[in-house]
């Protein structure tokens, strides 16, 4: 259990206002594929319940000399999975594989698609009360995999099955900041749509604090946010994907989840979620989360975009559509 007096430095890091978790309460997080580039830092950022198929015992070995109250336990093979999701509260799951050069998140269906059906699978079973954070790409595409899975079992609630796009939003904040000279703590921009290429969409006229753009920085910083990914793929050169950042920014998401659960009512993040404000069945906006996950979806940031924003919402509805289809079609073929 994470007994989670939630720390000053990351609630410093998200730039809201102080709020501890009520020091009673106790919390149990799993991190499903807690061994890998993820896994690792994040399960050092909230240490907890690992879960991975080979390499988890030495992550918990590890962590488990860290003088921080929150207890580690590690799980290792689908033997152990039952076990490692009995009682949680959030799931996160970063199973699966990353990118390499010169492919696409998509391309990672084939692997991950399988990956995630079957871990959800389990937490259908174990744990269907859980809020589900799923960090495994296509994100497009598996959360609308996780859904089906749910529903198959009888469990979904679509208030609390999430994909996690809260990176988009950190590397919109740190890239707007450098690029205007604004505090990093102060800056603020939704990020709406999905979790690949264009249909990565910052809206950077709705960035707190008001911020005048050129129609050129517009373009430089949605493009490099769109790429963001990519550049990483690109510079680790077959080494992997983002980790440190997907990391920061996946703990930053389940601190604000444990909050929501512990009865913080200014809990606001971006994520993928089924949704109604777009005429797609899932789609990344800001949301307001509660006890019971979602309690309102902000579609009010979608209402007085731009020009440039609101192309930018037609262009890109159709990827995002069939990623959403193949996924529900890959689970429907599956059952
Ligand atoms: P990685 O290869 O370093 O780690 C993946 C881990 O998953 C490994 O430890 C592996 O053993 C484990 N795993 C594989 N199959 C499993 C299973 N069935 N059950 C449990 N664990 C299993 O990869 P990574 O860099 O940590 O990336 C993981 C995923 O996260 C990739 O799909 C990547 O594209 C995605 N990702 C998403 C975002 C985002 O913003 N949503 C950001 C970065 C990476
Ligand atoms: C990211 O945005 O960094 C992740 O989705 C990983 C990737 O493949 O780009």
């Amino acid at each position: 259990a994470l007994q989670n007096s939630s720390s000053p430095r990351s609630v410093k890091s998200t730039g809201r206002t102080q709020y501890h978790l009520n020091p009673q309460a106790s919390y149990k997080v799993a991190i499903l594929g807690a061994a890998g580039g993820i896994g690792q830092p994040l399960a050092l950022l909230v240490k907890i319940n690992l879960y991975d198929i080979a390499n988890v015992k030495g992550v918990a070995a590890d962590l488990s000399h860290c003088n921080t109250p929150a207890q580690v336990s590690d799980f290792t093979g689908p033997s152990e999975l039952a076990d490692c999701l009995k009682g949680v509260n959030v799931v996160v799951i970063p199973a699966g594989v990353p990118r390499k050069p010169g492919m696409t998140r998509d391309d990672l269906f084939n692997i991950n698609a399988s990956i995630v059906k079957t871990l959800v699978e389990a937490v259908a079973d174990n744990c269907p009360e859980a809020f589900i954070h799923v960090i495994s790409n296509p994100v497009n595409s598996t959360v609308p995999i996780a859904a089906e899975v749910l529903k198959q079992k009888g469990v979904y609630d679509p208030k609390k099955l999430f994909g996690v796009t809260t990176l988009d939003v950190v590397r919109a904040n740190t890239f707007v900041a450098q690029k205007k000279n604004l505090r990093l703590i102060d800056v603020d921009v939704p990020v709406i749509g999905g979790h690949a290429g264009i249909t990565i969409l910052p809206l950077l006229s709705k960035t707190k604090p008001s911020v005048c753009f050129t129609d050129e920085e517009i373009h430089e910083l949605t493009v490099r946010i769109q790429n963001a990914g990519t550049e990483v793929v690109e510079a680790k050169a077959g080494a992997g994907s983002a980790t440190l950042s997907m990391a920061y920014a996946a703990a930053r998401f389940v601190e604000s989840s444990l909050r929501a659960l512990d009865g913080d009512g200014d809990v606001y993040e971006c994520a993928y979620v089924q949704s109604d404000v777009a005429d797609l069945p899932f789609f990344a906006s800001r949301i307001k989360l509660g006890k019971k996950g979602v309690e309102a979806l902000i579609s009010s940031d979608l209402q007085g975009l731009t020009e440039y924003e609101q192309k930018a919402v037609e262009a890109l509805k159709a990827e995002l559509k069939s990623s959403i289809e193949k996924g529900v079609g890959f689970a429907q073929k599956q059952s």
